[in-house]
């Protein structure tokens, strides 16, 4: 049999005459095709290992489990003419598509081939993409791209273009309907860039993956300004600084890892619930570590991932954006086995502060949450919002918002947990009673105000104090009075919006209580077209 290359060049569209028509020889050169076509072109397969990066297939292969890889479209070609591309004529058109198991559990693939044309999408390349799509939804599959391509195929034109509409179409019916997770391993050019950003998650490689909508030549050529690839949309850029890369790895193997573990803690769709493991008796494990971390100076920093490490079951939980809006901690973990997503406060970023991009973040991360039926436990220990011009020229009335109406919105199980302080618009937000968590829990530490004691004498007292002869007593004398009688621990839990006030050590075990409390909880929302997220 010819290699794929001289097969493609010899002949623009029909199939070489062959002789033998005999079963044999018909299945012979099937098979022959078949193993061409999956081995790949040579020279191209080493070129994309020497940019030190996996084949299409290879990557597929660390992905899925063993075996389970079934693929449709492999004989896909373009139809295309002119532009010398009917003389270019590869199966697959660069992108391997189909099925595969997880952990034992379907998922679909779309695995783009850089070695062919880029990776970059023309018609047939995106009707493949759009088939698996298409089976995922109607299977109730999580939906997998992995991207490396060059954006659309300029030899085709607006055919590719339409590709790409198709592939938005679907991926925002798709959403809320079915897990989609871009992971991105190479270029990931113009129109795949927004592929990611519809995707519920997206994970990058440094050093060989950059997303961007227009590359360093255009940026230049418009612009004048020089940068060079990885500046423009490594994976250090998305995820630090602009938030599109959800999970960062220094490789594929770990990288296509973590695609596999975080698949196990989510269901295949929106009518299922995660996966369970067994119980943990954690409604009987006391933390006195829980006790130590925390200090009971409202001011005073720790890392909240150590509490979080006290909480969750074997310590373990996925963090998400782990380097972008650090103030405000989103991760996936279990608690007795159950699948649990937490948002937390974190006072050793910026005092755990809520800023523009701590609320999208946590916004963003809530909604994911309630449509893939993940229970939310909220950690709060908040000084506010951050104030400023440059927080409110950014919008954060309208970002903080995002966090606000994702809270109301969400129907799952909601379990606040108030750590120290919970002052003003920050303590609402943080999943109050008021917007509708299931359960608020406080600890003895507890300080829920419009805000803490210094801030309110300082408005309450102005005049007195500027009057005062030994002003700093009286301010000392001020802030106890305040302090015993608007913030001591059950100031709230009188008044029913904290559900119970709790020993540190006993934060697990009440959340194991609490979830398993809340676990058929039902709410079916007035029927409207949508609400008016605010974007
Ligand atoms: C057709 C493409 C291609 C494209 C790359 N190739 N991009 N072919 N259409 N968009 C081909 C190259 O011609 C080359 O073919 C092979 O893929 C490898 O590309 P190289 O440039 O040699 O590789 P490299 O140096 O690693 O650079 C990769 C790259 C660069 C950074 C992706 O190729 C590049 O800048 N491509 C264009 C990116 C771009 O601007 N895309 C259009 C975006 S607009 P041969 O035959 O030599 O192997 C868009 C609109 C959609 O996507 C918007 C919807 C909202």
């Amino acid at each position: 049999t010819a290699p794929t290359a001289a097969r493609e060049d010899a002949d623009p569209g029909v199939e070489p005459a062959h002789a033998d028509h005999s079963m044999s020889a018909l299945r012979e050169r099937c098979d022959a095709l078949h193993d061409e076509i999956v081995a790949g072109q040579r020279g191209a397969v080493d070129r994309q290992h020497a940019l030190g990066k996996l084949t299409a297939r290879e990557r597929l292969d660390l992905l899925l489990d063993e075996g389970s890889f079934v693929e449709i479209d492999m004989y896909r070609r373009h139809q295309i003419h002119g532009l010398g591309m009917e003389k270019r004529r590869p199966h697959t058109d660069g992108v391997v598509t189909g099925s595969g198991t997880i952990n034992g559990r379907r998922v679909f693939v779309c695995a783009q081939d850089f070695t062919i044309f880029g990776g970059s999408l023309g018609e047939a390349h995106a009707l493949k993409i759009q088939k698996v799509m298409d089976l995922a939804v109607s299977t109730g599959s999580p939906f997998i791209a992995i991207n490396d391509s060059g954006g659309a195929r300029i030899q085709e034109g607006v055919m590719s273009l339409n590709g790409y509409g198709g592939i938005f179409q679907r991926s925002v019916q798709a959403s809320g309907v079915i897990p989609q997770i871009s992971v991105v391993l190479g270029p990931c050019a113009g129109g795949a860039a927004y592929s990611t950003a519809l995707s519920d998650v997206t994970f990058m490689v440094h050093d060989t993956a950059q997303l961007y909508l227009t590359g360093p030549d255009v940026v230049e050529a418009v612009t004048g300004q020089r940068v060079t690839h990885a500046e423009l949309g490594g994976a250090q850029v998305h995820g630090t600084r602009s938030g599109i890369a959800t999970f960062v790895h220094d490789d594929e193997e770990s990288c296509l890892k973590d695609v596999r573990y975080l698949l196990s803690l989510l269901p295949a769709n929106n009518l299922e619930t995660p996966p369970r493991l067994p119980g943990r008796d954690a409604a009987a494990d006391l933390r006195p570590r829980l006790a130590e971390i925390v200090p009971a100076e409202p001011s005073k920093p720790y890392d909240m991932r150590a509490v979080i490490g006290e909480i969750v079951d074997d310590g373990e939980f996925m963090e998400l954006h782990e380097a972008w809006a650090a103030n405000v901690i989103c991760a996936l973990a279990r608690i007795d086995g159950e699948v649990i997503g937490l948002v937390a406060n974190q006072p050793m970023v910026l005092a755990g502060v809520l800023d523009v991009a701590a609320s999208q973040k946590a916004a963003r991360f809530v909604r994911f949450c309630d449509a893939f039926s993940i229970p939310l436990v909220t950690l709060v220990d908040v000084p506010g919002f951050l104030p400023g011009t440059d927080q409110e020229y950014a919008g954060i009335i309208r970002h903080g918002a995002k966090l606000l109406y994702a809270y109301c919105d969400a129907t799952v199980p909601r379990i606040q947990v108030i750590l120290r302080k919970a002052y003003g618009g920050a303590y609402i937000v943080m999943d109050s009673r008021s917007i509708g968590a299931d359960l608020s829990l406080a600890w003895p530490t507890n300080e829920i105000a419009v805000m803490g004691a210094g801030g309110a004498v300082s408005v309450l007292h102005r005049r007195e104090l500027a009057a005062a002869p030994d002003p700093d007593a009286l301010r000392a004398e001020l802030v106890a009075d305040y302090t015993r009688q608007l913030m001591h621990p059950h100031h709230a839990a009188e008044r029913g919006l904290v559900d119970d006030v709790i020993d540190p050590v006993h934060t697990r075990s009440a959340l194991a209580r609490g979830l398993a409390m809340l676990r058929d909880k039902r709410r079916q929302p007035v029927p409207r077209k949508h609400g008016n997220l605010p974007l």
